[in-house]
C-alpha cells in the first residue's frame, strides 16, 4: 500500500516507518520537526536501505498539505502528528486543542476530497480516564483528566461520528499503553525535549548522567510496592500492530478501538530495577510524593487485538530495557 505517515519523523513514527518499509509499503512521511528532528529521515535510510518520500509540512497549512494528496495517489493514513505533553497541556489548553483537532480535521477533509478512506489513529490508554480497574478493556468508560486526553477522546469520537456518516471508512483507534524501548540498531529512539516527562527517558538519561537522580513519583499506591503500575510495551511491537491494522482495514470497512499493551503490569521499582540489572548501570533515585492525575494501576486486555487483528506483543521487557539503552549511551544528546 502507498501509506501517509503525518507526525512519521517522531518517535513511534519513525519505527513505524521502519517496518512499513520492511514490508514494502510505499511510505510518504509529513512532518514539520515540531517535536522531532530531520537527522531520523537519514537514519530510516540506513536502517531499511530503502527510499520513501518526505514533506516538511504543518497540517494546519491546508494549502501546503494538499499538494501532498495531489501528488500521491495514496492508499491509507497513519496519523501520529499531534502534541503529547500533558502537563503542557493543561497550561496550553487551547494550543493543544487548536493543534491536534484542527490538523485532524483538515486531514479529514483531504482524505475524503481524494477518496482515502483508511485511516490508523494514535490514540492512547489516557482515555481510559481514572475510573476503570485494569485489565482494560476496549468497552469500558471513557473520560479525560487533561485537554492532551481530551484531544484523544474528541478525535476518536469525532472519527466514530465520520463513519457513521459514511460507513466506506475503515478507521482503527489504537489506543497505546507506555511505549518504550528502541529499534534494535540503536539508531532511532526516544529524543524528548528538555527534562523528559516519562519515565523511560529519564531513566536513560539518569543512567548516562545528564541528571542527577530519578524522582519516583508515589511509593503508598495500593500496587505490589507502592510504586505505580504500567503496561510497558516496546516500540517494534507498537509500530508492527500499525501494520496489522492497516491489513484488517484494508478490505474491510468499520471503526474500532483496540489496545496494543502486553498485558503485564510493571511497577516503577520493576522497571528501574530491571534496567539496571539488565544494563548494569546504576540508576539513583528517590521516593516523592505522587505526581497529579496519575492512576496507581494501567494495563491492558490485548485480547481483542489478538482475535482481530493477529496481533501479540514479542518483545519482553530485558528486550525493551536492553535497547533503550543501546539508543540512549549510543546518542548520549539524541540526534
Ligand atoms: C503519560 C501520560 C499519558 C500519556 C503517556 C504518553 C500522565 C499523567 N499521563 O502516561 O496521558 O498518554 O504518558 O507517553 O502524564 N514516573 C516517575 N518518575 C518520573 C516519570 C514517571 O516515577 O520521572 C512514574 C509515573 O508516576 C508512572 C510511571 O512512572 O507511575 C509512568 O509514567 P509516564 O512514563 O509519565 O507514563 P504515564 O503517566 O503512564
Amino acid at each position: 500500500m502507498k501509506v501517509l505517515v503525518t507526525g512519521g519523523a517522531g518517535y513511534i513514527g519513525s519505527h513505524t516507518v521502519v517496518e512499513l518499509l520492511n514490508d514494502n509499503h510505499e511510505v510518504i512521511i509529513v512532518d514539520n520537526f515540531s517535536n522531532s528532528n530531520p537527522e531520523v529521515l537519514n537514519r530510516i535510510k540506513e536502517i531499511t536501505n530503502k527510499e520513501f518520500k518526505f514533506y516538511e509540512v504543518d497540517l494546519l497549512d491546508e494549502e501546503k498539505f494538499e499538494k501532498v494528496f495531489k501528488e500521491n495517489q495514496i492508499d491509507a493514513t497513519i496519523h501520529f502528528a499531534g502534541y503529547k505533553a500533558v502537563g503542557e497541556s493543561v497550561e496550553k489548553p487551547i494550543s493543544y486543542y487548536h493543534n491536534n483537532l484542527t490538523s485532524t480535521f483538515i486531514l479529514c477533509d483531504l482524505m475524503k476530497k481524494y477518496s482515502v478512506k483508511k485511516l490508523v489513529f494514535s490514540s492512547s490508554a489516557t482515555v481510559y480516564g481514572m475510573n476503570n480497574s485494569s485489565p482494560l478493556l476496549e468497552t469500558m468508560p471513557l473520560s479525560a483528566t487533561n485537554p492532551y486526553g481530551m484531544t484523544k477522546l474528541m478525535i476518536e469520537q469525532i472519527l466514530g461520528d465520520l463513519y457513521k456518516s459514511d460507513n466506506s471508512w475503515g478507521i482503527a483507534l489504537l489506543r497505546y499503553f507506555n511505549p518504550i524501548g528502541a529499534h534494535e540498531s540503536g539508531r532511532i529512539g526516544e529524543n524528548p525535549n528538555g527534562i523528559p516527562n516519562n519515565l523511560m527517558p529519564y531513566i536513560t538519561q539518569v543512567a548516562v548522567k545528564k541528571r542527577e537522580k530519578l524522582s519516583i513519583f508515589g511509593s503508598d499506591y495500593d500496587t505490589h510496592d507502592g510504586t505505580g503500575v504500567r503496561d510497558y510495551i516496546h516500540v517494534v511491537d507498537l509500530a508492527k500492530g500499525h501494520i496489522k491494522a492497516l491489513e484488517k482495514f484494508e478490505n474491510e470497512t468499520g471503526v474500532e478501538a483496540f489496545n496494543l499493551g502486553t498485558g503485564d503490569g510493571i511497577s516503577v521499582l520493576d522497571l528501574v530495577n530491571a534496567f539496571k540489572g539488565i544494563n548494569n548501570v546504576d540508576i539513583p533515585y528517590e521516593l516523592v510524593s505522587r505526581r497529579a492525575g496519575d492512576v496507581a494501576t494501567c494495563y491492558a486486555d490485548s485480547s481483542k487485538a489478538l482475535k482481530e487483528l493477529n496481533w501479540k506483543t514479542e518483545k519482553s521487557l530485558e528486550d525493551m530495557c536492553r535497547d533503550s539503552w543501546k539508543w540512549q549511551s549510543n546518542n548520549p544528546n539524541g540526534y
